[in-house]
């Protein structure tokens, strides 16, 4: 095992992630959700045990197995994703919001499966779900909170502002209309950014770039604690 330097160790220090997409019930059988995979989530969780963390892993419906040394906990929708984090947030030192929670949820569930009418047009109503993030961020006692961006322009003007508004430690930013990197890739390209400062990381395979933005966390984590 390689000597890990003790501004970039992360031992005994309890670290929360969220991965994955989230599903919003519409009926027992369907459901509004997005195109994440949960790669890049995962492969941070993996890093982060490898720096010595003691890692939560709360996860939408993926299908990756779940890291060495790593609590998992799943989850459906938004909702449920919100209330698990909220419940085991209070010992957690980072928090990483890693996942594509679904900004709303359909309005009411029906109980059964929906039926096709006549009508040509349907409307779903839905309503806006808790932003973890921003709420984890606001807790009195707010671990380091570091949130993504998935952008497909003007990616440091919207990362800056997310930054701002949601009151974030730092903010990892991708670009999702590039080609082959971000949502459902292997690779991925990012520009972190922090209020007084940023870097690019380059693009390299998930696991690497995990390993590079986990010591750029840790770092950043040490410089404040
Ligand atoms: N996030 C969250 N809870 C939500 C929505 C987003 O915790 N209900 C987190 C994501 O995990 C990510 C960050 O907020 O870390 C930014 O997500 P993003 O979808 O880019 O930002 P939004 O504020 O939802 O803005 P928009 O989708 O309009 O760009
Ligand atoms: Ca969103």
């Amino acid at each position: 095992r390689y000597f890990t330097p003790k501004a970039q160790s992360l031992a005994g220090v309890r670290l929360m992630l969220t991965a994955g997409p989230t599903r919003e019930a519409l009926d027992p059988v369907r459901f509004i959700s997005n195109h994440s995979s949960g790669k890049m989530g995962f492969a941070l969780a993996a890093a982060a045990a490898e720096l010595g963390a003691e890692v939560t892993l709360v996860s939408g419906p993926v299908s990756l197995a779940t890291p060495a040394g790593v609590r998992r906990l799943d989850v459906e929708s938004a909702a449920q994703m919100h209330g698990v984090v909220m419940d085991h947030i209070d010992t957690q030192q980072i928090f990483i919001a890693c996942a594509a929670v679904a900004d709303y949820a359909p309005k009411t569930v029906a109980s059964h499966k929906i039926k096709k009418t006549s009508a040509d047009t349907m409307v779903i109503e839905l309503t806006k779900n808790p932003d973890i993030v921003a709420n984890v961020a606001a807790l009195p006692n707010k671990p380091f909170t570091v949130g993504f961006a998935a952008e497909t322009r003007d990616v440091e003007k919207y990362a800056r502002d997310k930054l701002s508004r949601k009151k974030l430690d730092m903010i990892v930013a991708n670009n999702v209309a590039k080609a082959g990197q971000g949502f459902n890739a292997d690779d991925n390209a990012l520009s972190v950014f922090w209020p007084e400062g940023q870097t690019d990381l380059p693009l390299a395979g998930k696991t690497e770039l995990a390993r590079h933005l986990l010591t750029l966390i840790a770092e950043k984590y040490h410089d404040t604690h």
